[in-house]
């Protein structure tokens, strides 16, 4: 079996494991870096439980190598806290299991910072991403726009 030690830049941190160049990078943040805050969901692109941001940008983990990450900025659930898109959350109780809220809220997150003024048509595209299977989606839009209005003004 190959294996192959790795650094990688995670929540501003620098942390070193070794890998099986298989391995996903949702597999190894969870198994191997103890961050289990990403999800396993469908495992193929489908449903946006496992969004982590790679250089501020949204990527579904389950589909990028480990080792493809190395070199790059990766941002988890962890790496989030007390953002205005994790309060809007709660207060317009935008979830209710919670399994794919850390995936919608690092999606949300990144639609915030690159698109603060985005229309409800950008709103509803960017949201394709993500599946969720409890809310609706009402209440998470209704949050993340609540958080754009606050932008604009
Ligand atoms: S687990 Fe990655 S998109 Fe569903
Ligand atoms: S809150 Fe349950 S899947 Fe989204």
């Amino acid at each position: 079996m190959v294996l192959v030690s790795i650094t990688l830049v995670i929540n501003g941190a620098e942390r070193s494991t070794v890998v099986r160049p298989a391995e996903t990078l949702l597999y190894v943040v969870r198994e191997k870096l103890g961050l289990t805050g990403s999800k396993p969901g469908c495992l193929n692109g489908d449903c946006g439980a496992c969004t982590v941001l790679i250089d501020d940008l949204p990527m579904k983990s389950c589909l990028m190598l480990a080792i493809e990450a190395v070199g790059k900025n990766i941002t988890t659930i962890e790496g989030l806290s007390n953002t205005d898109i994790q309060k809007a959350f709660v207060e317009h109780f935008a979830f209710q299991c919670g399994y794919c809220t850390p995936g919608f809220v690092m999606n949300c997150h990144s639609l915030i910072q690159h698109r603060p003024n985005a229309t409800d048509d950008k709103v509803e595209d960017w949201l394709h991403s993500n599946l969720c299977r409890c809310t609706g989606y009402e209440e998470i839009k209704i949050a993340v726009k609540s958080v754009l209005n606050r932008s604009e003004g």
